[in-house]
């Protein structure tokens, strides 16, 4: 079954059961300036769910289903393993305040079993804690559907979705897992999740599901990975066929990246985004940049724009792109090439005569500090980051009004977004501290618009209880609106408030002393440059994604604010 398809079976059998078709909307969310770029179906959807706007009267029903193109940046160090895609598209079925739980699983599971004759190995639905109840009538849904059924139960992180940026929509989740994999995201919208972390019911209740179209081809298609399905299988052969047959050897990974990342900048440049050093366009310059970057390591010379036509070849019927636009594209990516090879060759250079400081390459050279630190780990050299932070930061301070416009976006951590993930490292490190002992220390930070990095001392790996004890620490001091506040003081003088921070000399006579929570009841206290909300109730939901070690001693985390 090919993915066209598969995308015509799935709209077909939706619209045959009461459902309008809506066309996937634009990469770039329209009115919703919380998020950067559309991450699932519902997104187009969320007025309907909240009743500002009545589906009856858009759509003519309460129910709609789309493909929707979407992008997903904050795995990105995963693509190129044989499940994660920076843009992927989600099939999916919603109701506005029509059906619920029952119809939902029924629709979900004759589609799986009887249109698709998949087997499912098993389904999880909402385990519940003392915030929201467990999701028994899904349980019992399944179990009058299919007695034989393994209904696992599973907490929030596995079985809660949404909101979908600062706020919105939210509520219990039911999963189907085929081979192994969840396939099918089936989302409740009971709840409506505001700003400040708190839920009110939704006065309507709503149905969002989501299942990944490469996935699922996967195993339609009977592949070991998405990058075999028929959504990247012309483009490999096309990138494949550029690359010589001694340096396609070990580098498997490096074709899938590169496939990955021309895509994926290809829909954004036709859905209007341009590479630039803010939000939107510096992911999409970095997508080209270390495109670029890894067709030159394989020694294809060629320009990107040669791989349009092979993912027009895939896409053009289902999103058909104007002459006017393929030659935008085109001259597009030509242009960013150029910038980037000026750069990298100077920066390059530099490199190889010895320079290893990244914020000289940076801000001398324009060298990204990514690439500084892919290089340096090919020679198996590690680059100071907190150092290049702590001196961009310095380099602002002195500089404020020349540099505000040169280092916005995703270097220096001045969007709404990552000042948000600031405060949340913070409440993160101390929340650890609490949950695992004062043997931990932040060995290393990374935010990007999408998810904060942060690596700390300790031995072992952290037990659910213990990621779970963390994140409800934070988010009940989310909940408690803590004022997040700034006094600057002389170092000895943060030393004695007790404050966390690197005492070095690098530090100047005066530091930034960050406080997070009242002054009768404070709960962090950190030196730190900052910018920083000034509320905690800003944040959201703070979720761990992901547990695993970063080396001897030191674990990481990745974690969102939902
Ligand atoms: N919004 C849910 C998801 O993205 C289901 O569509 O997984």
């Amino acid at each position: 079954m090919d993915s066209k398809t598969i995308r015509k079976k799935f709209l077909d059998f939706f619209e045959s059961r009461g459902h309008a078709i809506v066309p996937s909307s634009s990469l770039i969310p329209e009115n919703d300036p919380s998020v950067l770029f559309t991450t699932a179906g519902m997104q187009q959807f969320k007025p309907y769910y909240s009743g500002v706007k009545k589906a009856k009267s858009d759509f003519g029903t309460s129910n709609t289903t789309s493909v929707q193109k979407s992008i997903r940046t904050s795995d990105i160090e995963e693509v190129g393993d044989d499940t994660h895609l920076s843009f992927f598209e989600m099939l999916g079925n919603f109701s506005f305040g029509g059906y619920f739980k029952k119809e939902a699983i029924e629709l979900a599971h004759e589609f799986i079993t009887k249109e698709l004759e998949l087997e499912i190995d098993y389904v999880s639905v909402y385990e519940g804690d003392s915030d929201i109840p467990g999701d028994t009538e899904s349980e019992n849904i399944w179990n009058a559907i299919d007695s034989s059924l393994i209904v696992k139960k599973f907490g929030k992180e596995d079985n809660f979705w949404g909101p979908t940026g600062n706020e919105g929509p939210c509520g219990p989740t039911t999963e189907i897992y085929v081979n192994g994999v969840e396939i099918w995201n089936i989302v409740f919208n009971e709840y409506y999740c505001n700003a400040n972390g708190s839920k009110s019911p939704l006065k309507q209740k709503g149905v969002d599901t989501g299942m990944g179209l490469e996935r699922l081809l996967t195993m339609l298609q009977k592949k070991e990975n998405v990058f075999e399905t028929d959504v990247f299988e012309t483009l490999m052969k096309d990138i494949e066929e550029k690359v010589s047959s001694e340096s396609k050897v070990g580098n498997n990974r490096i074709i899938r990246i590169i496939a990955d990342h021309i895509k994926t900048s290809i829909f954004l440049l036709s859905d209007g985004v341009l590479p630039s050093n803010s939000e939107r366009g510096y992911i999409l310059r970095r997508l080209l940049r270390r495109a670029v970057r890894y067709m030159e390591s394989l020694g294809v010379l060629d320009s990107l724009s040669v791989f349009f036509d092979s993912v027009q070849a895939i896409y053009g019927d289902i999103y058909p792109i104007s002459d006017e636009m393929r030659s935008t594209i085109i001259s597009e990516i030509k242009k960013e090439e150029d910038k980037f090879k000026k750069t990298l060759a100077q920066g390059l250079k530099q490199f190889d005569k010895g320079e290893r400081d990244p914020f000289v390459l940076f801000t001398t050279y324009g060298f990204p500090l990514e690439m500084t630190q892919e290089l340096a780990l090919e020679k198996g050299e590690k680059i100071n980051e907190e150092d290049f932070f702590e001196k961009m930061r310095a380099h602002q301070e002195r500089s404020r009004s020349s540099a505000a416009g040169k280092f916005k976006g995703g270097l220096a951590g001045h969007s709404e977004m990552e000042i948000k993930y600031h405060t949340a490292t913070h409440m993160l490190h101390q929340a650890l501290r609490e949950v695992l002992g004062n043997h931990v220390v932040q060995k290393g930070s990374n935010i990007t618009t999408e998810r904060l990095r942060f690596d700390f001392s300790h031995h072992e790996k952290m037990t659910d209880d213990e990621k779970k004890k963390v994140e409800e620490l934070i988010n009940e001091k989310i909940k408690e609106s803590l004022p997040v506040t700034c006094t600057s003081v002389v170092l000895d003088e943060a030393k004695d408030m007790g404050a966390l921070g690197v005492f070095e000399d690098k530090y100047e006579d005066k530091v930034d002393v960050y406080t997070i929570g009242d002054q009768d009841a404070v709960f962090s206290i950190e030196i730190c440059g900052g910018p920083h909300v000034t509320s905690t109730s800003e944040l959201g939901t703070f979720r761990i994604k992901k547990e695993e070690s970063a080396s001897a001693g030191v674990r990481r985390i990745k974690a969102v604010l939902e």
